[in-house]
Order: structure tokens, then C-alpha cells, then sequence
């Protein structure tokens, strides 16, 4: 029998699907801190790793283990180099995690170019009628161009909304050949400064990495159209915040929507969480009643599939 860790509870359908196996000995491990996670770890063959930080250290003690499934696709808080020695395998649930954050984006994009808050709250205070001498810009969609960075799972997604609704799409991602791009309706950007320049809205779906790494700062900013968008919802430290906030102030960039932030969660003090030109949701691009439940299915299905030799190639990173 195999002992699995649940790392931070997931959708009872995926729980359930470890639990019924015989297979398998299950823990959900709720207390997320380091004292926890170093004291109760050890020991496990396996783990689902939602959030939570699984370090250096945490798994020098885990000398049974052999496989880590992330319920979800980022993988910035496991220690991957420490796994590469050790020749533990990382899972992700490349199948299930694109739908809901490509919605999720689109929602983001709507809500800035439409309007929507101040709209709602137009209508909430009485102001109906006036609403129409107010000075409030939205914009339609049709003909923009956006700039998807990154065209992985989620771009190719958001590609084919953003299509639906007339854009012209734009995508940089070095890895990705330009067949691959064209094929999904997309034009192949090779200079970054001239996508950014020329983009009304700007999406990213990269990985956090040092390359990715504050990619979009000020001086980017600076470049973009003054009607700008910028949303992220892939990891926080991708858009400097503090530039942003810097630009929406100072009306560099029109509007902004952040999904993840540098830090999670955000400091009560975040300058952007009081900044009207920012659309905020709490890293929940996944949080749909489906993604919930089939991410946590894959998860615990990827990892029976280790322990039974069926794994599918895609869910494994290549470290
Ligand atoms: N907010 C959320 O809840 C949520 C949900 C899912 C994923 N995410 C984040 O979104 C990211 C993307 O997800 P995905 O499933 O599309 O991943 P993916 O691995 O399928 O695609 C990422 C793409 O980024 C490209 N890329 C890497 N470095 C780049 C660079 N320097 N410039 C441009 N492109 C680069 C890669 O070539 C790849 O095509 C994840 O890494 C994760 O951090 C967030």
C-alpha cells in the first residue's frame, strides 16, 4: 500500500478517487506551514501539492518519496532542482487547468474595456441617467489586437475566444513555431518591444521564470499604447506591481487586471488594491465548479497512474 499526502485540501472527486483504491493510504494535510508540512511529510510515497511551499529542506526528509502531482500546471513552489537529483517525478494537470483561465482572462478583458464596475456601480448609486455625461471610456473588442505571451495550453485556449470576438491576435512565445501559431488563426510576433508597442490588450501565460521575471516593467509600460491593457494571471513578479501601479497613476496604460500577485496574499497595504484601474480576483482563474473538480480528479488520476507504470508523458515536466 501506498501512503499519499494530500497537500492542501482539494475537490472531494479527486480525494475520493485516492481513497476508494486500495491501493492507497491517504492524509489530507490542511496546515500549510513549514514546522507542519517538515513534521508531518516524511514517510509518504507520494504527494498532491497544491499550494504551499515544498523546499530544499522539507524534502530531505522525505526519503520515501517518489512523485509529486500538482493540482494545477505552475510549479514555482517546489524545489525542482532538488527533485532532478533525486529522480522524483513531477506531475501537472496538463489537461484540465486551460479552459477556466482562458475564460478567466476573457472575463478580466471584458470587465476593464466594458466597464463593468463602474457601470455597476453607476446604477447602484443612483446615477442612471447621468451615467451618460460622466466621462468613462469603453471600448469594443472587435479589431483590437491582443498580444498573447505565452502560447502554451492556456494561449491556445484564449486564442480561440479572442477570435470569436473579432480580435486580432498576436503571439510571442520563442518556443512555439510560427506554423504552430498560424495554424490557430495567430500571427508569429519575434520582436517583443514591437508586440508590446503595437498590442491594445496584453495577456501573459508564461511560467515564472528568470527569464520571465519582471518582464513587463516601466520602461515596457512607457511603450505601450495609452489605451493599454495588461492582464496576468499567470504568476505574480511577471508584471512589476509597483511599476504598474506607477503607470496606471500616472495614465501610462489604461487598465490592468491581476489575478496573481508578487505576493499571495497581497499585503493589506498593496497600493493596487485601492487602485480603481485594476481588476482584482484572488488567483481563482481556476475556481469554476468543473476546473475544481477536474483538476483534483487528474491530480489523484495522475498519480495512480505512476504507482501503476500508465503515466501519460504530458503530465510529466521535463526537469
Ligand atoms: N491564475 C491561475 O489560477 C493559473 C491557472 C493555470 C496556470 N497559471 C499560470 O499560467 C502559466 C501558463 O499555463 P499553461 O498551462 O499555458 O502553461 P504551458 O507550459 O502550456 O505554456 C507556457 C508557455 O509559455 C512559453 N514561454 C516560456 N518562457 C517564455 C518567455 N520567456 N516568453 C514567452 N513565452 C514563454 C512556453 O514556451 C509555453 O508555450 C502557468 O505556468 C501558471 O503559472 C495560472
Amino acid at each position: 500500500m501506498y501512503k499519499i499526502a494530500i497537500v492542501d485540501k482539494m475537490h472531494e472527486d479527486g480525494i475520493s478517487l485516492l481513497k476508494n483504491n486500495p491501493k492507497f493510504k491517504c492524509e489530507v494535510i490542511e496546515d500549510l506551514t513549514k514546522e507542519n508540512l517538515i513534521s508531518k511529510l516524511p514517510n509518504f510515497d507520494g504527494m498532491t501539492l497544491r499550494r504551499g511551499k515544498i523546499d530544499a529542506e522539507i524534502l530531505e526528509k522525505c526519503k520515501n518519496l517518489k512523485v509529486i502531482s500538482r493540482h494545477g500546471v505552475g510549479f514555482d513552489n517546489v524545489d525542482i532542482k532538488f527533485l532532478k537529483k533525486n529522480n522524483i517525478k513531477l506531475l501537472v494537470t496538463a489537461t484540465t487547468t486551460s479552459v477556466s483561465p482562458s475564460e478567466h482572462i476573457m472575463f478580466m478583458i471584458l470587465n476593464i474595456l466594458k466597464g463593468k464596475d463602474f457601470f455597476d456601480q453607476s446604477v447602484r448609486k443612483g446615477k442612471f441617467e447621468t451615467v451618460m455625461h460622466m466621462q468613462h471610456n469603453t471600448f469594443e473588442l472587435s479589431n483590437k489586437k491582443i498580444l498573447i505571451i505565452g502560447f502554451g495550453r492556456i494561449g491556445k485556449k484564449l486564442i480561440k475566444r479572442c477570435l470569436g470576438f473579432d480580435m486580432q491576435v498576436y503571439a510571442y512565445d520563442p518556443y512555439v513555431e510560427k506554423k504552430v501559431i498560424e495554424s490557430f488563426g495567430g500571427i508569429k510576433i519575434e520582436d517583443f518591444l514591437q508586440g508590446i508597442k503595437e498590442a491594445d490588450v496584453i495577456s501573459l501565460s508564461v511560467p515564472l521564470t528568470e527569464e520571465t521575471r519582471n518582464m513587463i516593467t516601466i520602461d515596457k509600460m512607457k511603450m505601450m499604447k495609452k489605451n493599454a491593457i495588461i492582464v496576468n494571471t499567470s504568476r505574480g513578479g511577471v508584471v512589476n506591481e509597483k511599476d504598474l501601479n506607477e503607470a496606471l497613476n500616472k495614465k501610462i496604460i489604461f487598465g490592468a487586471g491581476l489575478d496573481v500577485f508578487e505576493k499571495e496574499p497581497p499585503d493589506s497595504n498593496n497600493p493596487l488594491l485601492t487602485n480603481e484601474r485594476v481588476t482584482l480576483s484572488p488567483h481563482a482563474a481556476t475556481f469554476t465548479q468543473e476546473c475544481l473538480s477536474e483538476m483534483s480528479k487528474e491530480t489523484a488520476q495522475n498519480l495512480i497512474n505512476f504507482f501503476e507504470g500508465k503515466l501519460s508523458e504530458d503530465s510529466v515536466v521535463k526537469i
